[in-house]
């Protein structure tokens, strides 16, 4: 039994102080519950409002891409730099540390491989896994125009449904088939799709032209895949522009871990994402980085 308080007489309520009710930071999330809002805020900052997604989730249907051979002796070193993990279940449980406490967002769908049809995929983890796992989020791609559309669409929904249940947000991709232009037209189709079905938040990419109308139109946070390995100055542009344009981060993995020095690589992407750095200053601060090695 707690003893008996004495002090009733003292006790202070603050009654010119007015209870504070605020927005949650990431945007068209306010209507999810603590645990969904509580996980998103271990995948995006708070203070910035923005991710450094680390992507290594290739080899689930690209086997060991390259920069992916040994995820042990390449990947390990640049977890303490990112704010995310993007991953398979099988590569959490053989290689990543369970000392690792940042938000980890697990690949749930899977099926085809690169010699098959990409967009024939189905959900490939049941949401107590990820439960298990202590998965902030679960991501699923959506084939917009692709042959399996529909199919991809069901996962999406599918999933969002299972996540809901249990606090777990879902992660919509948009996958680009090879046949599909990437403008800002497809991408604001695609994004705006996976965002009405429920996602609760949608990777996409980035596109030169009129990017700020896809992340204008999409009601929930938009962050970029990094796509194909480019210079590394180029890598640090796209991700400027993308944030300045409205995107919440990025999701980024072969132009981290494919990058001449990937440690140095994601060390400038953080300052671009979360500190507003100009891209030349950025590749500045990324070759003086290396050169100190
Ligand atoms: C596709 O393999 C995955 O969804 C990747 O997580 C995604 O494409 C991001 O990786 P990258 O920056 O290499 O495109």
């Amino acid at each position: 039994m707690p003893e008996q308080d004495q002090s009733k007489e003292e006790k202070n309520f603050y009654l010119d102080i007015k209870a504070k009710s605020k927005a949650f930071f990431l945007k068209g999330l306010n209507g999810y519950d603590w645990g969904m809002q509580n996980r998103l805020s271990n995948i995006f900052n708070p203070k910035s409002g923005r991710t450094v997604m680390l992507a290594i989730d290739h080899g689930y249907f690209q086997g060991p891409t390259t920069g992916l051979e040994r995820v042990d002796v390449t990947i390990l070193p640049l977890l303490q730099y990112a704010d995310t993990l993007m991953l398979t279940r099988g590569i959490l449980r053989s290689i990543i540390p369970p000392t690792f406490t940042k938000g980890l967002v697990l690949r749930a769908s899977g099926g085809p491989s690169i010699l098959k049809e990409l967009s024939n995929e189905q959900l490939a983890m049941d949401v107590e896994d990820a439960i298990r796992l202590n998965a902030a989020a679960m991501a699923v791609q959506v084939f917009i125009g692709g042959e399996y559309e529909t199919q991809s669409i069901h996962n999406l929904t599918r999933l969002i449904d299972m996540g809901n249940k249990y606090g777990i947000a879902t992660l919509g991709v948009t996958a680009v088939g090879k046949d599909l232009v990437r403008d800002a037209k497809y991408m604001r189709l695609a994004t705006r799709i996976i965002a009405e079905l429920g996602a609760a938040y949608v990777k996409t990419y980035y596109v030169e032209k009129d990017f700020e109308t896809v992340t204008a139109a999409c009601p929930v946070p938009i962050v970029i895949a990094g796509g194909k390995k480019i210079p590394e100055k180029e890598a640090l542009v796209m991700a400027y522009n993308a944030v300045q344009q409205g995107a919440s981060g990025v999701d980024m993995g072969r132009n981290i871990f494919q990058a001449d020095d990937p440690v140095s690589m994601i060390k400038s992407v953080r300052a671009v994402v979360h500190n507003n750095l100009k891209p030349a200053e950025a590749f500045e601060m990324y070759n003086d980085l290396k050169k100190k090695k």
